[in-house]
């Protein structure tokens, strides 16, 4: 069993990757954990995350033991992320160690931009997260303000934005929803919401398969 789940900053496809894989005793991976890994590992040699053969060297370095690093977690982290992510090489090396963890026994769910259209086509469930600009933006504003952070809700939507606009309109596998993916839009949702409907969701497509 393989979930693909996919979808723009924010709009809950973490969460809910996490919940359903506990739910079905599935392994997890947040695709995006690689990419963060990959810009933190650029800079942090003094790199420039637009040059290609630094990327493309830390990229094929990037392991298990590597994501496992709170520092990921920022949304400084996830534009850096965004900008090593455009070159088709940092992809390339990327690709192998996602189609292995798809591929282990007893089943995974992965998330991220492309999973249903690159990564894993083959997965019989697909579904694709979205939720207004202006919901995730809030999302991201009560995490940043329950820690403290000085981040402003305005500046969350700008970057959220900006975010999106570069992971679509990037030539390699760029973020949009394959044409078997089923839309769930999170915006009116809460977590417990959003993972009744995304079960309901499994349920119809484990059916047809
Ligand atoms: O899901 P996230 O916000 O942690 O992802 C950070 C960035 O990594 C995202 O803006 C684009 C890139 N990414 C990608 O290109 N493909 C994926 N499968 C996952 C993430």
């Amino acid at each position: 069993m393989i979930i693909a789940i996919d979808g723009p900053a924010a709009s809950g496809k973490g969460t809910l990757a996490k919940r359903i894989a506990a739910h079905f005793g599935l392994a997890w991976l947040d695709t995006g954990l690689l990419y963060r890994a990959v810009a933190r590992d650029v800079l942090a040699a003094g790199g420039d995350l637009e040059d290609v053969q630094a990327a493309t060297a830390a990229a094929k370095s990037v392991n298990a033991d590597s994501l496992d690093d709170s520092a990921l977690r920022g949304p400084r982290a996830g534009d850096a992320a965004s900008i090593v992510a455009k070159i088709p090489e940092v992809r390339a090396a990327l690709l192998e160690y996602q189609r292995a963890f798809a591929r282990q026994a007893g089943g995974a769910v992965l998330d991220g931009r492309d999973i249903g259209t690159v990564v894993c086509p083959d997965a019989p469930v697909k579904i694709f997260v979205t939720a207004s600009d202006e919901a995730r933006a809030m999302r991201r504003f009560l995490e940043h303000q329950s820690r403290g952070d000085s981040i402003t809700y305005d500046e969350l939507l700008a970057d959220i934005r900006k975010r999106d606009a570069r992971d679509r309109g990037r030539s390699a596998a760029p973020m949009h929803a394959a044409d078997d993916a089923v839309h769930l839009d999170t915006t009116a949702l809460d977590a417990d919401q959003a993972f009744a409907a995304a079960l309901r969701l499994i349920e119809l497509a484990s059916n047809k398969c």
